[in-house]
């Protein structure tokens, strides 16, 4: 399956990637690296051999992920793209509510259009 996982460069994504390509998936990352290294792409082509397909970008970008959606036939998303940190989003709640409210409904507007 080509599944496309948001936020992959990060913690859970970046692990989420290696057990799906060693499933046998292809695996598409979406990441914008607010919050991860690009390094991490360096370590999963040293764990799986080759590294997986990568686009540095933001989920509030619905162009972008139609075109991602579309050139690498996705047929499946995992949705990790996010901020996580409580501390930050009491003080910063819009930054939240932007990111994460905005960048799923731009996500589910983006597969719902292909
Ligand atoms: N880590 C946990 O224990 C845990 C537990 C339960 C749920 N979660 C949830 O799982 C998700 C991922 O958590 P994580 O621990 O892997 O976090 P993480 O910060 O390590 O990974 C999130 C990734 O999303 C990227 N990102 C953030 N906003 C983006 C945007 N607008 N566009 C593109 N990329 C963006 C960051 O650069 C980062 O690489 C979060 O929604 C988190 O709340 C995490």
């Amino acid at each position: 399956m080509n599944i496309l996982l948001t936020g992959g460069l990060g913690y859970i994504g970046s692990h989420v990637a290696v057990v799906l390509t060693e499933a046998g998936h292809q695996v598409t990352i979406l990441d914008n690296l607010c919050n991860c290294k690009i390094e991490v792409l360096d370590r999963l082509e040293k764990i799986l051999g080759k590294a997986p397909a990568f686009t540095k970008g933001d989920i509030r970008d619905q162009a972008l992920l139609e075109s991602i959606l579309k050139q690498e036939k996705i047929e499946a998303v995992i949705h990790f793209a996010g901020l996580k940190a409580v501390g930050e989003s009491v003080k910063e709640p819009l930054m939240y509510y932007e990111n994460n409210v905005g960048g799923t409904i731009s996500l589910l507007q983006a597969m719902k259009n292909c």
